[in-house]
């Protein structure tokens, strides 16, 4: 399996629309979690099974990823979790995303693709145009997580939030993390590879004010 995906290639223009909150989950009410670049979505299926105050929405770009972890889904009839393939921006982007977004409590992105060549920053998938569209769609309160093991990607990442001035950085020994989409503190794949392999993790929390 490809491990990277050029994100900006055209096969990645047309986008899976995402149904209306009704339709993908038993109850849409619920608070909603979005992980953006869930890969095979082990992480998302260990919270939506313990946590069932919750909705959890994945977006992966690996179509096959995405086709298995929908089958675990439909197979296990599971409530609170859908999974969307494509590209993230270009699906919440689309005006009809808006209303996805306006009802989302909180967003990760957990250990994204690096893309170490300067000429391939574009490729990255925290950019200013994103996280403008989240500043303006999420409501006040709602919450952005990003973690890395790549230092200077979580520089990047950090300068680009902290630069729009709807996000706030918050400590995260303020958090309520027992409140939060993931009480347990469950890690994603790649975070349990960091830490068997002792690499460093560099996190940051952010607040729409
Ligand atoms: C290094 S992996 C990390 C996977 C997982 N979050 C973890 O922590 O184990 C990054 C994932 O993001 C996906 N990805 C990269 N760019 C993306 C984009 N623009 N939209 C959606 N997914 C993307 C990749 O295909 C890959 O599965």
């Amino acid at each position: 399996m490809r491990q990277h995906v050029n994100p900006l290639s055209r096969n990645f223009n047309k986008t899976e629309r995402i149904p209306s909150l009704i339709e993908i989950f038993g109850d849409s009410k619920l608070n909603l979690h979005l992980d953006i670049g869930c890969a095979s979505g082990d992480f998302l299926f260990d919270l939506a099974l313990v946590n069932n105050s919750w909705n959890y929405l994945g977006i992966e770009i690996r179509e096959r990823l995405v086709k298995t972890a929908k089958l675990k889904v439909r197979e296990r009839e599971i409530k609170n979790l859908y999974f969307v393939f494509g590209n993230a921006y270009n699906i919440l982007r689309d005006v009809q995303c808006k209303v996805i977004l306006e009802n989302v409590k909180s967003i990760s992105f957990n250990f994204p693709d690096p893309w170490f060549k300067k000429k391939h920053y574009k490729r990255r998938i925290i950019q200013p145009d994103f996280i403008n569209i989240l500043s303006k769609s999420l409501r006040r309160g709602s919450v952005i997580f990003i973690k890395t093991d790549v230092k200077e990607l979580f520089d990047y990442m950090d300068c680009i939030i902290s630069s729009n001035l709807n996000f706030e950085n918050i400590d995260k020994n303020d958090f309520n993390y027992s409140k939060s989409y993931n009480p347990n503190n469950f890690k994603t794949n790649r975070e349990k590879l960091v830490i068997v392999n002792k690499l460093d993790i560099f996190e940051s929390i952010y607040i729409k004010t």
